[in-house]
C-alpha cells in the first residue's frame, strides 16, 4: 500500500511563504551590461528586496510621479472623460503610468477570470480555459496551478503584466451571475484553490489580483447594495477564503468590491482594508478599487486604498490638491505609492519586462481540455448508462440549440473572446466554437450520430425514439452585472428534456451552467453531466468522459438544492433600484448605498445551511459519481500542534480512477458553529484495486472560531468529531478527540 501525503499548502504553510516568497520572484543575478544601470539606479539590483527597492525609488518621486502611480488612465470604451495624455494602454481594462526616468514600467491589466478577455478586438489569441467554479470542481490545487501559468504566461504574450483575474467571493447566492468566475461555496476550498492558481500566475512574472474584496455575492444593484453582516461571520465566510487566497498565492494587488459592507463602501471601508488586510493579514501588496468603485478621496485614502481605477476622478488632481492641503499627510500618499512600487518589484515585472511572444495556442488548448476532464461532475448514472458501449450502442442523438457548432461561455469582463469570431457585445452570449455533435461523432465511427437543435419538439421526440441514447446539450447563461431570476434552465429546456426523456428513457442531459440548476426532470432521465462552461477544448472533454477514456474525478463545490424556496433568501434577488444610473456612477463616482441585504444567515453559508436546517438538498457539496467505486477505512486523528488525519482509500471497482477524499470536522456544541466544516482533502489516483494512505494536516486555523471579542481566532476546548470520505454527505469515518 502506497502511502499519500496532501501536499495543500494552507494557511501555516504558506505564511512561512509568503513572508519571504515575493522576495525570490525578484531575486536573481544581474544580466550583462547591467553593472553601470545598477550604479546609476540601485533598486535596478535584482539581489536588494522589494521592500529596499521600492522605498530607493519613493524617495526619488515627484508629487506628481506619486500620483501618477495611484491612478488608472482610462479604459477603453469607458463613459468617463477623454485623457489628455496619448492613450498608451495595452487595450486592456486599465493601465497605470511607470516613471520612465527611472525604469519604473507602466503595469497593463487585463481581465483573466478564464483566459485573457479581449483578445479578438486586439488581434490576439486566447486559450479559453473552464470557468473558474469549473477548476473548483477539480479539487485540484495542481490543476489550479496549471490554470494560472497559462494565464500568466498568456497574459505576457499579448504584452500584459496584471492581470484582473482572482475572483473568490463565496457561493452565498447561488443566483449571483457572477458565481462562474468564482470557487464555490466553502471558504477552505476557494481560498487554497485560488492561492495555488494566484502563486503559479505570479510565478510568470505578473502582478497577480484576487478580488471582489469582500461580500460581493450578489450583482443586483451592486454599486447601491449595503451588505449587512455580522463581523464573526464575514471573518469564518468570506474574509476566511480571501485570507487564505492570500497567504497561499501572495497576490500584489487585492481589488476591493463595488458594495458597501456594514455601512461603508469596500473601497473606503477601514476595516476591511487597514484593520484586516493590512494589518491583521500583513498583507504588503496594494489595494486597487474595482472599475468606478471609489467615491471618495480623503475617505479613500485614510482607509486604505491605494490605487483608483480606471480613472483619476479621486486620485488625480483631487488627491494632490488633498495632500498639499494637508488633508491627506505625505506618509500617507507615501504607502500607497510604496505598495505600488513593491508589488512590481516582488512580482518581477521590473526585472522581466513585458514582451509580447506568440501564444502557445496547441498547449493551451490541452491545458484546457484536461482541466475541462477533470472538472466534470458525474452527477447520475442510472443502469450503467454511462460510459457509452460502442459495442451496445449504434445510435446517437445529439439535441441542443447549439449542439452541432458550440459550447456557452460566462460573460462580462471575464469573457474571452472566440478565436476567429468578431469581439463579442458586452453581455452577448457566446458560443465556443467546440462542437459536441463532432466531438461525440469523432468517437464512434461507424455508429450512427444524428442532430436534433430541439427547436421543433414533435421532430427531436422522433429522433430520440430512433436513438439507442439521446444526448441533451441545455445551457444556462450567466454574466457580470446581472443576476438569474431563479435556478430554472431558460428557453423552455426542461420541457424540451422531458419530451426526449418521455421518447427514450435512456436520456443522458449533459448542463453548460455557471452555477446550480433545478432539475424538474430528474427521475425521468438516465444520466447527467454537469460540465460548466467548459472553455475551449469542452466538447473534447465531455466526449471522453461519455465514452470512458477518462473517468470523472470532478465533485460539486457548490450545492445543488431542490428549488430556489429552500435558499437562505428564497425572494429573488433584489433588482437594481439604480439611483443614479449605473453610467453615471461609473463616469462621476458618485453613488452611496440605497438598500440593504442582511445576510443573517451569518455562517451558514452553502451545505452548511442544509445541515443546519435539515433541509434536503438535490446534490450535495462534494457529489459525485464515477465509473468505478471507492471504500474507506482506518480513520486516525493525531491531535497535537499539527493534527493530522489518517486513513486508507481503496479503488474497489475495474477501473482506474482519482478520489477526492474530504476530511470535515465538528465542533464542540459550546463553539455555535454550523454541524459541520470542510478542513481538508485530498485527490488520490488510484488504480483498480489499488490502497492508499492518505494523511491530511489540519490547519489549527480551520479548527478554530473567530471571537469577535478579541478580533481573533480561538480554539473551543472540547469534543471534535472528524469525518472522512467521499462528498459531505457520505462520511463513513468518525473519531471523536478532545482538543484543548
Ligand atoms: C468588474 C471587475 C473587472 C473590472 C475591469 C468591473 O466591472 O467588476 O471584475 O476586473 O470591471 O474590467
Amino acid at each position: 500500500m502506497k502511502k499519500l501525503r496532501c501536499l495543500c499548502l494552507g494557511l501555516t504553510a504558506a505564511l512561512a511563504i509568503s513572508l519571504g516568497g515575493a522576495a525570490s520572484f525578484a531575486q536573481g543575478r544581474l544580466h550583462e551590461g547591467e553593472e553601470s544601470a545598477a550604479k546609476d539606479r540601485p533598486w535596478m539590483n535584482p539581489q536588494l528586496s522589494p521592500d529596499e527597492r521600492a522605498e530607493m525609488v519613493l524617495k526619488e518621486l515627484t508629487l506628481d510621479e506619486k500620483i501618477d502611480l495611484v491612478h488608472g488612465e482610462g479604459m477603453p470604451g469607458w463613459p468617463g472623460k477623454v485623457f489628455p495624455k496619448a492613450y498608451l494602454g495595452n487595450g486592456g481594462a486599465g493601465f497605470v503610468f511607470g516613471v520612465e526616468r527611472l525604469g519604473i514600467p507602466m503595469i497593463q491589466m487585463s481581465d483573466a477570470a478564464y483566459g485573457i478577455r479581449s483578445s479578438a478586438d486586439n488581434g490576439r489569441y486566447s486559450t479559453a480555459l473552464p470557468s473558474p467554479i469549473a477548476s473548483a470542481a477539480s479539487w485540484d490545487p495542481q490543476a489550479a496551478c496549471e490554470y494560472g501559468a497559462l494565464i500568466g504566461r498568456e497574459l505576457r504574450a499579448q504584452g500584459y503584466n496584471m492581470t484582473l483575474g482572482g475572483g473568490t467571493n463565496i457561493t452565498r447566492e447561488p443566483r449571483n451571475g457572477r458565481t462562474f468566475e468564482y470557487l464555490g461555496e466553502d471558504p477552505v476550498l476557494a481560498g487554497t484553490l485560488v492561492g495555488n492558481r494566484i502563486k503559479c500566475e505570479q510565478g510568470q512574472h505578473v502582478i497577480g489580483d484576487i478580488k471582489h474584496y469582500a461580500v460581493n455575492d450578489q450583482e443586483s444593484g451592486r454599486n447601491e447594495v449595503n451588505a449587512v453582516i455580522g463581523k464573526r461571520a464575514l471573518q469564518e465566510t468570506d474574509l476566511l477564503a480571501f485570507h487564505i487566497g492570500i497567504e497561499i498565492g501572495n497576490p500584489a494587488a487585492v481589488m476591493c468590491s463595488y458594495n458597501a459592507i456594514n455601512g461603508d463602501y469596500s473601497c473606503e471601508n477601514k476595516y476591511l482594508l487597514t484593520d484586516v488586510l493590512k494589518k491583521a493579514w500583513k498583507f504588503k501588496g496594494f489595494v486597487v478599487s474595482d472599475w468606478g468603485g471609489t467615491h471618495s478621496t480623503v475617505k479613500s485614502s485614510a482607509a486604505g486604498l491605494d490605487n483608483e481605477e480606471p480613472e483619476d476622478i479621486y486620485y488625480g488632481e483631487p488627491l494632490k490638491k488633498a495632500v498639499q492641503e494637508g488633508k491627506v499627510p505625505v506618509a500617507e500618499l507615501d504607502d500607497h505609492v510604496r505598495r505600488v512600487l513593491r508589488s512590481e518589484f516582488a512580482s518581477g515585472i521590473v526585472d522581466y519586462p513585458r514582451k509580447r511572444s506568440v501564444v502557445d495556442v496547441e498547449g493551451g488548448l490541452e491545458t484546457s481540455r484536461q482541466i475541462a476532464e477533470q472538472s466534470i461532475v458525474l452527477l447520475k448514472n442510472d443502469k450503467g448508462v454511462l460510459p457509452l458501449d460502442r459495442a451496445k450502442v449504434r445510435s446517437i442523438a445529439i439535441i441542443g440549440t447549439h449542439a452541432d457548432e458550440g459550447m456557452i461561455s460566462g460573460g462580462g469582463s471575464a469573457q474571452v473572446d472566440p478565436p476567429g469570431s468578431v469581439a463579442p457585445a458586452w453581455k452577448a452570449h457566446v458560443w465556443f466554437p467546440t462542437s459536441p455533435l463532432k466531438a461525440v461523432a469523432a468517437k464512434a465511427p461507424g455508429l450512427s450520430v444524428k442532430f436534433a437543435s430541439g427547436a421543433d419538439p414533435a421532430a427531436t421526440a422522433a429522433l430520440a425514439k430512433q436513438s439507442d441514447v439521446a444526448i441533451v446539450f441545455v445551457h444556462q447563461w450567466s454574466s457580470e452585472d446581472y443576476d438569474l431570476p431563479n435556478l430554472s434552465l431558460p428557453e423552455n429546456q426542461d420541457a424540451m428534456i422531458d419530451q426526449v426523456a418521455s421518447a427514450n428513457p435512456r436520456t443522458i442531459v449533459v448542463i453548460e451552467s455557471g452555477t446550480a440548476v433545478t432539475m424538474p426532470w430528474i427521475d425521468k432521465v438516465s444520466g447527467v453531466l454537469e460540465v460548466w462552461y467548459a472553455g475551449s477544448k469542452g466538447a473534447d472533454a465531455v466526449a471522453n468522459i461519455l465514452f470512458g477514456d477518462v473517468n470523472p474525478s470532478g465533485k460539486l463545490p457548490m450545492t445543488f438544492p431542490r428549488s430556489e424556496a429552500d435558499l437562505p433568501h428564497p425572494r429573488e434577488v433584489i433588482p437594481s433600484p439604480s439611483m443614479l444610473g449605473k453610467a453615471a456612477v461609473m463616469a462621476t463616482g458618485e453613488a452611496k448605498p440605497t438598500f440593504e441585504v442582511h445576510y443573517d444567515e451569518g455562517l451558514k453559508v452553502g451545505y452548511k445551511w442544509y445541515d443546519a436546517e435539515k433541509k434536503a438538498v438535490l446534490f450535495p457539496f462534494g457529489f459525485w459519481l464515477a465509473y468505478t467505486s471507492y471504500a474507506y477505512s482506518e480513520l486516525k486523528v493525531k491531535a497535537g500542534k499539527q493534527t493530522t488525519v489518517t486513513f486508507t482509500v481503496k479503488n474497489t471497482g475495474s477501473s482506474a480512477g482519482a478520489e477526492v477524499a474530504q476530511v470535515y470536522v465538528a465542533l464542540p456544541a459550546d463553539a455555535g458553529e454550523p454541524p459541520k466544516r470542510l478542513v481538508g482533502w485530498s485527490k488520490v489516483k488510484l488504480q483498480a484495486g489499488e490502497s492508499k494512505e492518505v494523511t491530511i494536516s489540519i490547519e489549527p486555523a480551520y479548527l478554530s472560531i473567530f471571537d469577535e471579542g478579541s478580533e481573533s481566532w480561538k480554539m473551543v476546548p472540547g469534543s471534535y468529531s472528524f469525518m472522512a470520505g467521499g462528498s459531505s454527505q457520505d462520511l463513513p469515518l468518525v473519531e471523536k478527540v478532545m482538543l484543548k
